[in-house]
């Protein structure tokens, strides 16, 4: 099946774009069950969208029925500039009015990150209550090599099948040390919506759309819902026509 990629002319309209249909499938999620389980992601590029549902979307929300999670957290203190429950907060949960107890950063006080890990999920398990959980939206970045949360190539935690969050060390990305939802847990969602912007993408993005990538290689290839939509909110940067091959047919927007 083809790929659902809306193209944007610029990370502005891309983000008010993703802010609209956001607003769509939280409050589709609550009226069909009272609730809806919202996963967050860091980086940049989520910024401007967190920015509009903290303003412009705010009243459109039913906050008090929304649960926010973490996709991956560096393991860093909550204070910390390199958190990405700290720039959520900022951006976001700060400005709106989601219950404190319906907001579940992920934990970097433990002294071992897998233990910090092994909480997280018996957190997601007391939420669920189900074999797996299954995410009413997902929101997540791609990073130039095209990891996703903090899912990165080569990692071992591309294997995992059993667990939902693990702890990764990755040397090569600063905090090296993170926690992240594994492939598993993120496929279960409903929808997701991957954020991207800019030219250095290009590459990752058009191998992983192409449909023919090694989501080792390309771990956000490996985001494939059974029974959920994900949707590609790219800017014409990222999406500009690609030496690989892949044609901008592929990056034709669908609306
Ligand atoms: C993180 C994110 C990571 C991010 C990508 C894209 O903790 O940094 O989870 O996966 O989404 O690296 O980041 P940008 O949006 O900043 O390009």
């Amino acid at each position: 099946m083809k790929p659902d990629v809306r193209v944007s002319s610029d990370a502005h309209e891309l983000s008010v774009r993703a802010a609209e249909a956001t607003v769509g499938v939280i409050n589709e999620a609550v009226r069909a069950t009272g609730r809806c389980s919202l996963v967050l992601s860091g980086g940049h590029t989520p910024k401007t969208l967190y920015g509009l549902l903290a303003s412009q979307f705010r009243e459109r929300l039913p906050w008090e029925h929304v649960h926010v999670f973490w996709g991956d957290e560096r393991y860093v203190p909550a204070g910390d500039p390199q958190s990405n429950y700290r720039m959520a907060k900022e951006a976001l949960l700060d400005h709106v009015p989601c219950p404190v107890t319906n907001i579940h950063p992920m934990p970097t006080h433990f002294t071992s990150a897998d233990l910090a890990a092994r909480d997280y999920e018996a957190t997601l398990r007391n939420h669920f209550l189900t074999d797996w959980p299954r995410f009413d939206l997902v929101l997540l970045g791609l990073g130039d090599d095209g990891h996703t949360a903090s899912l990165f190539p080569g990692s071992p935690a591309l294997a995992e099948r059993t667990r939902w969050v693990v702890a990764v060390q990755q040397p090569a990305v600063k905090p090296p040390l993170r926690l992240t939802l594994t492939l598993p847990a993120i496929t279960r969602a409903a929808t997701v919506f991957f954020l991207v912007a800019g030219s250095t993408k290009t590459s990752a993005l058009h191998h992983i759309l192409a449909g023919t990538s090694d989501w080792h290689v390309y771990p956000a290839a490996g985001v494939r819902p059974e029974q959920g939509q994900v949707i590609w909110w790219v800017d014409s940067d990222a999406a500009a026509p690609h030496t690989t091959g892949a044609t901008h047919d592929e990056m034709r927007s669908r609306d």
